[in-house]
């Protein structure tokens, strides 16, 4: 196979250089036909100049001896005297005219079409190139002076016919010079073009693989293909951009727009999703199998992007009942009311579950990457599941595959290996792995002792998406801190044994418009609603919070801040009710028991301070919601607070704005999510400042009605268009381009093992 690239890239190059060799062939002959008259012309007259000067000096020789001889009047002697001087190669005739123009003396031989001419007369020409039958002559007719006075003319006739000969040979030399000169020049080609091409595809190569985004210029094997390879590179870089901005511009995103994508630019190709938590749990309830839907931003992202990709998304079936609906491939088609895709399920056993996903993921990593004072805890027997697990996803990646080029969605911190399991396995898929968390600096990610393992995991990917350019920059710089790599910060891509990963932000987002909106009452409805349900006043200002009961959340703070705007501002007493919705997560550790006891006593202790009659400050409910009854909760509250220490994006965000379609009600949002990097018109807060989160809190309850709608309007432009269909969109345009670069590396003999 490698022997056939050769031929052929030797044939490529043969047929290149014929393409300049046969033009260069033609315009050599043209100038060497056109050369020849000029160079004939131009000795032509080199000769004829010697001839003159010849035809003065032989003159200047014979004057002295032949006006002697005149004198005498001595008729042989002149004649021998000519005779003597036509002995010369070159002279062929001589003679001698009077002073009155007749010819007295001449050698035998002399033309009989040449005649004399005198000096002082209109007919003299002193010199002239003439064509006689005997051929080419040269005459001069030279003044013979004695004393001064002109005593009469010598005419000189030289042969020129030496000059023809000539003019032969210097075309001969002439085509003969040419034709050396193309056999160079077209042999130098051949050799060069043979080169470059080589070069070329070298170059090529490392582009495709991304070696020329990451290596400097200077590290090249072909100098002197570096500003090639630069202009390339920077045309590609700018290319690649304006497709970016266009595509932004230009596609609207919806659920129509990235199933048009997937069959265009991917070529319907398969999408397979991994993820640890299933969007679909099948519970055994009192009244029989029960289909939940858990609390996860990363479940409420990806449902509706699968929904529109028709893939098989493979995650942990945790389920009491899961085992029960599946077939025997362990696949279930979901949604189960309208099925669009199929829920492959992974089961672990309890031990494996506390290993990889309490222990290493939610102890070890997820602590680690967020920055809320929770130590991680790191064990080998957690990291020795961590590893298993990952295989056990990887293989049913493998199983699942129908080509060997899938493209494959990672989803979060539970899979850093798997990108390059994956890889080894099907070693053309397109690995787009998403962390759905933040990325640390790389001294805390230090803190890990499998540290390098991740790193060299999470590399197999061909794209690894951050919310955040930060968290894109925090990983690059622990790539460079703890591993071998060619990191190039420009183009945000890590050049690791021999593969490329593109480091690149996409914010993840939500549906729009939320397909729960459909079929909700409006938000007076959902108000009236929510009144009744909690027994609370009609005119009862509604605070609340949404989120899995977990510390990086910052409920406490929340609480805290609730409390001290009910001590500052006293009016607000008996006219605030703040609901905390907290859906229980990872309840097994330690630190989520800790966390629900904590909270659930700083509720009881704000209710006991400011409780009156009915009237309880704090409605703390913690237990699962469907996404219908968090919606109307949304949608009938005057204020959402997220006040999280630290999150990737959070999703409670822009789910309260997708949801308030009457353009009203208040977000006060941490800073330390990335979600107010977006969403400016919110009331950003620093939640560890309890007085200011307090502040915001009574702001916003106060706002008045057009500063709410003008706030809103403007955040539910953006969710509106940097949906999620958008965020998945961006990864796939991306990855589909990645594959067109991959396609064309194949097509032109490069092999991505090399
Ligand atoms: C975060 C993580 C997700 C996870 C979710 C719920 O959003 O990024 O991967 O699914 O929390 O946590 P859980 O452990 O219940 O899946």
């Amino acid at each position: 196979m490698k022997g056939y690239l050769r031929n052929r890239l030797s044939l490529r190059s043969l047929r290149l250089s014929l393409r300049f060799v046969l033009p260069l062939v033609v315009v050599l002959a043209l100038l060497a036909f056109a050369i020849v008259p000029i160079v004939d012309n131009l000795t032509l007259r080199w000769f004829v100049r010697d001839m003159d000067i010849r035809s003065q000096l032989i003159t200047s020789t014979l004057q002295e001896p032949l006006l002697e001889l005149l004198q005498q009047g001595n008729r042989a002697k002149i004649n021998s005297l000519f005779m003597r001087a036509i002995q010369d190669e070159r002279l062929f005739a001589v003679g001698y005219c009077d002073g009155k123009g007749k010819m007295l003396y001449r050698t035998p031989n002399f033309p009989s079409d040449i005649v004399c001419s005198l000096p002082d007369t209109a007919a003299y020409k002193p010199r002239s190139l003439l064509h006689l039958t005997q051929g080419p002559v040269h005459v001069a007719i030279n003044p013979i002076k004695d004393n001064g006075a002109l005593a009469g003319s010598m005419v000189l006739v030289h042969d020129m016919s030496f000059v023809e000969r000539r003019s032969a040979d210097t075309k001969q030399y002439v085509i003969i010079l040419f034709v050396i000169l193309g056999v160079v020049i077209s042999a130098i080609t051949v050799f060069i073009a043979h080169l470059s091409w080589r070069g070329w595809l070298k170059g090529m190569r490392a582009m495709l693989h991304g070696e020329g985004l990451v290596r400097p210029f200077t590290q090249t094997d072909n100098p002197e293909l570096q500003p090639l390879v630069g202009d390339l590179r920077a045309l590609l870089r700018t290319m690649d951009s304006e497709r970016r901005f266009a595509d932004d511009v230009t596609i609207a995103w919806t659920p129509e727009s990235l199933r048009s994508l997937l069959h265009k630019q991917l070529d319907g190709d398969q999408v397979l999703v991994v993820s640890n938590r299933e969007p679909y749990i099948h519970m055994k309830g009192k009244e029989g199998i029960e289909v939940r839907r858990p609390a996860s931003g990363l479940v409420t992202a990806m449902e509706p992007v699968m929904r529109a990709c028709s893939g098989i998304w493979i995650a942990h079936g945790s389920g009491t009942a899961d085992k029960e609906t599946v077939d025997k491939y362990d696949r279930v088609p979901v949604p189960p009311d309208r099925p669009d895709y199929t829920l492959r399920r992974i089961w672990l056993t309890n031990e494996e579950e506390i290993g990889y996903y309490f222990g290493f993921a939610n102890e070890g990593l997820w602590p680690l990457c967020h920055i809320a004072h929770v130590r991680p805890i790191f064990r080998s027997t957690d990291w020795e599941h961590y590893m298993a697990i990952n295989q056990r996803f990887a293989d049913a990646v493998v199983e699942e595959a129908k080509s060997d080029d899938p493209v494959v969605l990672v989803q979060d911190y539970h899979f850093a290996l798997l990108p390059r399991m994956i890889r080894k396995a099907l070693p053309k898929a397109t690995v787009i792995t998403f962390w759905h968390i933040p990325w640390p600096n790389p001294e805390s990610f230090g803190i890990c002792p499998w540290r390098e393992e991740l790193l060299r995991g999470m590399l197999g990917s061909t794209i690894l998406g951050f919310h955040t350019r930060f968290h894109c920059k925090n990983f690059l710089e622990t790539v460079d801190r703890y591993l071998e790599t060619r990191t190039e910060h420009e183009s945000s891509t890590i050049h690791h044994r021999g593969k490329l990963t593109l480091v690149e932000s996409y914010p993840i987002s939500i549906q729009w418009p939320l397909k729960v909106q459909q079929t909700q009452p409006s938000p007076l409805e959902c108000r009236a609603e929510v009144e009744r349900s909690l027994n609370l006043a009609a005119d009862m200002l509604i605070g609340l919070g949404v989120d899995r009961l977990d510390y990086t959340k910052g409920i406490l703070e929340r609480l805290r801040a609730v409390e001290r705007l009910l001590e500052l501002h006293p009016e607000m007493v008996g006219r605030f009710t703040f609901i905390q919705i907290a859906a229980p997560s990872r309840s097994v550790l330690e630190d989520y028991q800790a966390l629900d006891t904590q909270v659930r006593s700083l509720t009881n202790r704000i209710n006991q301070r400011f409780a009156a009659d009915s009237y309880q400050p704090i409605i703390l409910k913690v237990e699962h919601h469907e996404p219908d009854d968090v919606n109307r909760y949304y949608r009938a509250a005057d204020v959402c607070m997220v006040t999280s220490l630290h999150d990737g994006m959070n999703l409670v965000a822009k789910e309260f704005v997708a949801a308030r379609d009457d353009e009203r009600g208040v977000l006060v949002l941490s800073q330390f999510t990335g979600a107010a990097q977006e969403l400016h018109e919110a009331l950003i807060v620093n939640p560890y400042h309890i007085e200011q989160t307090a502040e915001a809190l009574h702001r916003a309850l106060t706002m008045p009605d057009y500063e709410q709608q003008e706030r809103m309007r403007s955040m539910r432009d953006l969710v509106r268009d940097f949906n999620v269909y958008r965020w998945a969109g961006r990864m796939l345009l991306d990855a589909a381009r990645i594959r067109q670069r991959e396609k064309l590396a194949g097509r032109i003999g490069i092999n991505h093992d090399a």
